[in-house]
């Protein structure tokens, strides 16, 4: 994989309607017991991973490989493994201290995949060409 921003893209998107699907469910079931699931669903997942598909687009146009793909890696276990910990957690499927480790690893691995994309776009040389570069 040399490109980041469509992958990107299309996983954001399937965590935006998963995410959507979840909000609907709670809506209508009346029992709004996964909302923190949602939540971090939608904006971890789908948000953040939406901005990372625009970030690489718009600044990262040839990122390094080893480093794009350890971020996008990261950033997808964290987002599973938190959104299926959350999911077991508040559905009371599992006690809270057989699942805290699975969301402690995947909060990290969240964290990890920011600081990685952070470092990518400091030592990127790119900047966004300005409208008087811009072809007419
Ligand atoms: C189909 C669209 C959506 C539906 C049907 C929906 C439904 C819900 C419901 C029922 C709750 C629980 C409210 C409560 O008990 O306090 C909730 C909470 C929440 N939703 Fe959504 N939602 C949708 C889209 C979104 C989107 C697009 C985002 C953000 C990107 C979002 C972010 C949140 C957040 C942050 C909370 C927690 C709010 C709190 O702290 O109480 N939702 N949503």
């Amino acid at each position: 994989m040399d490109q980041f921003d469509r992958p990107y893209l299309i996983v954001g998107l399937i965590y935006g309607v998963l995410g959507m699907l979840l909000g609907i469910y709670m809506a209508s079931s009346q029992d709004h017991g996964q909302y923190v699931t949602h939540a971090h669903l939608l904006l971890v997942g789908f948000l953040l991973s939406v901005l990372y598909a625009t970030m690489h687009r718009l600044w990262l146009p040839e990122p390094k490989r080893l480093f794009a793909m350890l971020q996008f890696l990261a950033h997808h276990l964290g987002v599973v493994g938190m959104v299926t910990g959350l999911f077991l957690l508040y559905g009371g499927f599992v006690p809270p201290a057989a699942v805290e480790p699975v969301l402690a690893i995947s909060s990290l691995a969240v964290l990890a995949s920011l600081i990685l994309m952070l470092m990518m776009i400091v030592f990127s040389r790119r900047t966004l060409p300005t409208a008087a570069q811009s072809p007419a």
